[in-house]
């Protein structure tokens, strides 16, 4: 079926530069996210990916182009949530107290905010811990009530920064499985950054790779594999494989264009 909603993500021509210039971070960058799609970007450090993310949340103003949400400049009255690489929860208040916060602040009256915060603690599997503090929790599972949280405000696009890579594999699996089932349930835009190329591969319908100094799109690629993810898992399939070394060639590519490959392997791991 082909999109015919407008993007509900458009930068047009963007670039940021930070110190008066002196550090061009991203430069000329052009893309779409359609309503409903999972994006992830991948690119080396530094190439400009939470740079990127600030610009549609609006925490960052481009110098030139444009950033439209839904059509409009990043308005802090939009429904986007951030998750972060850590959960950044408020250390003295519990996790349902946490969430419970969200929901305030978005004007949500009390008594409905209760059974709010149980359905989406029940959503991450932590109803149990509703009055747990978070340094009670495993890393693991603070950045499940951090998900909780970015999912109360019900977004309809959901930036996530690294949200797995401070994680140990198990976790991170079973956290990424537990993404594509509320993606699945809810379709809100995703834009997804990792230095993984597996998770990327395994998570999203389209990836932006990035090139560093300035940060700029080296290649959009899309991942034609069959969806569900969650329930089947694609990483035995050829197409799975093509697509893998199609990215590593790219990466390599980007090597004997001049970017460290310390750099390179640094930021995406092991050759297939
Ligand atoms: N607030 C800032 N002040 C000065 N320079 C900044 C600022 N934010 C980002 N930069 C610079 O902009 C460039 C892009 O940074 P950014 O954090 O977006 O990269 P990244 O791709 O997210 O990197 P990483 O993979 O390491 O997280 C870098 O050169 C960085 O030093
Ligand atoms: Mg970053």
């Amino acid at each position: 079926m082909t999109e015919t909603r407008p993007p509900i993500i458009s930068l047009n021509g963007v670039s940021k530069s930070f110190k008066d210039g002196q550090v061009q971070a991203i430069e000329d960058l052009s893309f779409d996210v359609r309503p409903g799609e999972f994006v992830s970007l991948v690119g080396p450090s530094g190439c400009g990916k939470t740079t990127l993310l600030r610009l549609i949340d609006g925490l960052v103003a481009p110098d030139r182009g444009t950033v439209l949400v839904n059509g409009r400049p990043p308005d802090p009255t939009y429904n986007m949530a951030m998750v972060f690489q850590s959960s950044r929860l408020l250390p003295w208040r519990t996790v349902a107290g946490n969430i419970d916060f969200v929901l305030g602040l978005r004007g949500h009256a009390p008594k409905a905010r209760k059974s709010r915060v149980q359905a989406l603690l029940g959503a991450v599997g932590l109803r149990e811990f509703a009055e747990a503090y978070p340094h009670e929790l495993s890393g693991g599972m603070q950045q499940r009530v951090g998900l909780a949280r970015a999912l109360a405000v019900e977004p309809e696009v959901l930036l996530m920064d690294e949200p797995f890579a401070a994680l140990d594999a198990m976790t991170r699996e079973t956290l990424r499985g537990e993404l594509l089932r509320l993606w699945d349930r809810r379709r809100m835009a995703v834009v997804f950054v990792t230095h993984d190329i597996d998770e990327a591969i395994i998570l999203s319908q389209r990836i932006i790779v990035l090139r560093p100094r300035p940060g700029r799109i080296d290649a959009v690629v899309p991942v034609d594999l069959p969806e569900p993810r969650w329930q089947t898992d694609p990483r035995g399939l050829p197409a799975y494989a093509d697509l893998r070394r199609a990215l590593w060639d790219r990466i390599h590519a980007m090597g004997r264009e001049g970017v460290a490959l310390e750099e390179l392997t640094g930021a995406f791991g092991d050759e297939p």
